[in-house]
């Protein structure tokens, strides 16, 4: 059966030529960055040389950039590490952190985290795209803000929020921004310094890179309370050995995306608004997300009286690997907060799929999604018991 991977925005795979230029990193020069042999040197010289090319990538100085195991630490750090820090550097006076709606779940239960710890806590609404209203955030922030977190792009729905907007808004008001950037990092530029960033979180495995390598980039100035204590890595930051393999793969990842990306979110755009355009053929499909401020590989699309389990499952049978717009939760499926806050009734929102596009997708791919898709979702709206309730 032919094999359909599209679900590049849960994970991609990594490129061949990340694996051959970190490779040597297992076996040769393994070194601990911290040793002063030359075995720990020579590690070091790439690690340093990883991180320029990693700092590039968003206009930053290497010397910002705090490499994470995941894109969860990295979140958890920039939200809880300027919390902790400036509620104690202000002596209690500032308390208070705003992020959107519809953030990924590392940022809401960050959040929540920090609510238990005596913080006041704001959730910024979304429109019907899931755009973050700039004034939104400028009524938002009061003398006791610390930080403002709104994500670049949604993992869910695609839709790219205004930060460039949102980041003058905090500079002016003397407030942190921080932006988890772990979807459009390489596939749309990023400039830390245009955009008035303060913190900016992008990981590893979304972008043709290792699993468990991330990075947290913290502008100069920016003071944070480390998470992990210890051997005082990354500037005391992050203590850990320091994963050179996984590091120097990350920065290939991101010089390769680099030098592809103008070409590449042509091709995908191109790929995306074909695959959308016929998918809405099919009755009753509604797009979620930006029609147009959206990232290049991603595609979300409700199904009226289908379960997105159920669809997922059909689709898996074809050899196609989408995901649901539905965050499962262990014990019951809920259905996705992201949908919720862009006004999705609950079952529209159980019928929702994601369908995320990547450097190995061909249009033949898309082809074959779009003669097996229409198939499946007419089996399953004849088959659904909402229907015939409604009938
Ligand atoms: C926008 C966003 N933030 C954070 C994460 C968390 O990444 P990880 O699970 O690799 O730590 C993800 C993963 O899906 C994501 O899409």
């Amino acid at each position: 059966m032919k094999k359909v991977y599209l679900d590049y925005a849960a994970t991609t795979p990594v490129d061949k030529r990340v694996v051959k230029a970190s490779e040597p990193f297992y076996t040769e020069n393994f070194g601990n960055t911290m040793s002063l042999h030359s075995f720990g040197q020579e590690a070091k010289f790439y690690l340093d040389q990883s991180r320029q090319t990693l700092a590039d990538l968003i206009n930053a100085e290497p010397n910002e950039l705090v490499f994470t195991g995941s894109a969860t630490e990295s979140n958890n750090t920039a939200l809880k590490g300027c919390a902790l820090r400036e509620r104690s550097e202000s002596k209690g006076k500032k308390n208070h952190i705003i992020i959107s709606s519809i953030e990924h779940p590392c940022v809401v239960e960050s959040a929540k985290w920090l609510k238990r710890q005596g913080f006041e806590i704001t959730k910024l609404p979304v429109d019907e795209f899931g755009l973050v209203n700039p004034e939104d955030v400028k009524k938002a922030i009061t003398e006791k803000t610390i930080l403002v977190s709104v994500m670049h792009a949604s993992n869910e729905i695609g839709t790219i929020e205004p930060i460039a907007e949102i980041g003058k808004i905090c500079r002016q008001a003397g407030v942190y921004f921080h932006t988890d950037a772990v979807q459009s990092f390489g596939k749309i530029p990023i400039d830390v310094k245009r955009d008035n960033i303060d913190l900016l979180t992008a990981s590893s495995h979304k972008m043709y890179g290792p699993k468990g390598i991330a990075l947290l980039y913290i502008r100069d100035g920016v003071k944070i309370e480390p998470i992990l204590h210890g051997g005082g890595q990354e500037n005391g930051l992050r203590s850990s050995t320091v994963n050179v393999a996984a590091i120097v793969g990350f920065a290939k990842a991101a010089d390769i995306c680099k030098k592809e990306m103008s070409k590449e979110a042509k091709r995908l755009s191109k790929l995306r608004d074909k695959a959308i355009k016929n998918i809405l053929k099919i009755k009753g499909a509604k797009l979620n997300g930006h029609p147009k401020k959206r990232l290049p590989n991603n595609i979300n699309v409700s199904f009226p009286y289908i379960e997105g389990e159920s669809l997922i499952i059909q689709l898996d049978m074809h050899g196609i690997a989408c995901s649901t717009g539905s965050a499962c939760s262990s014990i019951k499926l809920e259905p996705s907060y992201v949908l919720l806050a862009i006004g999705l009734k609950p079952e529209e929102a159980h019928g929702s799929l994601r369908i995320s596009l990547g450097r190995f997708t061909t249009e033949k791919e898309i082809n074959y999604l779009l003669k097996v898709l229409p198939k499946i979702t007419k089996q399953l709206m004849a088959m659904s018991p909402f229907k015939n309730n409604e009938n």
